[in-house]
């Protein structure tokens, strides 16, 4: 960690503990095969477009904000994890080719100015905040205004869906927070003041909502 890191206090240690340990295999093949896919189906729906301050909440080892600086000339993407562990792997993947970096940071309290993003975006890590509600404000007041908010988790609409809110019960084990239902993730965004909030439903467990700040 460098002095700029901001580990987070308010979490119970041993769920960063927790992704501190998935790091090492995070990116073992077994893994890969879910994330890889999920990345590759995200990668185009994200829509750049004209986005030049992007930031990734949650960025576990870092693929998708690699991948996305790497396609995307001129972008510069930061990725914030609450997990050193993973953050010191998404660093193993810098190089002078990405203009990518890397923050140990809680998606509760973003150490960033407001309205210093275009786009902000998150995948999979939702549904282990601890505080959703605080770090949902925290992702829009770090957007400019007209900027973009996108959300990619899995939601608890369906009955399979709803056997993942079960193991919200025992968050200990599994690190699993909350299954939030998919009109739950859009009214927080609403709540917040986004507006064009709309979804999509990515996989049949996993939607991506997605909003704009008002100008
Ligand atoms: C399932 S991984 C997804 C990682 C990455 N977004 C991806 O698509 O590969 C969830 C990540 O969220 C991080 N995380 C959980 N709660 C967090 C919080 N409150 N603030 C920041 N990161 C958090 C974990 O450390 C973990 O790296």
């Amino acid at each position: 960690m460098t002095d700029s890191d901001h580990p987070d206090t308010r979490h119970p240690s041993n769920a960063r503990e927790r992704f501190d340990r998935w790091s090492s295999s995070y990116d073992s093949r077994r893994s890969r095969l879910f994330f890889e896919r999920l990345h590759r189906r995200l990668a185009p729906l994200l829509a750049v477009g004209d986005a030049r301050r992007v930031l990734d909440v949650g960025c576990g080892t870092g693929n998708l904000a690699v991948s996305l600086a790497l396609d995307h000339p001129g972008v510069s993407v930061t990725g914030i994890d609450f997990s050193p562990g993973m953050i010191s792997a998404a660093r193993e993947k810098l190089s002078p080719v990405v203009d990518v970096s890397f923050r140990v940071a809680a998606a509760e309290e973003l150490p960033f100015d407001d309205g210093g993003f275009d786009l902000v975006y998150s995948t999979l890590s939702f549904h282990h905040w601890e505080d959703r509600r605080k770090g949902l404000t925290e992702c829009a007041r770090v957007l400019r205004p007209g900027g973009r908010l996108i959300v990619v988790d899995i939601t608890g609409d369906r009955w399979y869906c709803r056997m993942y809110r079960v193991f919200g019960r025992f968050r200990h084990l599994t690190g699993h927070v909350a299954y939030a239902k998919a009109a739950e993730i859009s009214g927080l965004f609403e709540e917040r003041g986004l507006t064009d909030v709309r979804q999509e439903r990515i996989w049949p467990s996993i939607v991506l909502t997605a909003g704009y700040l008002p100008v």
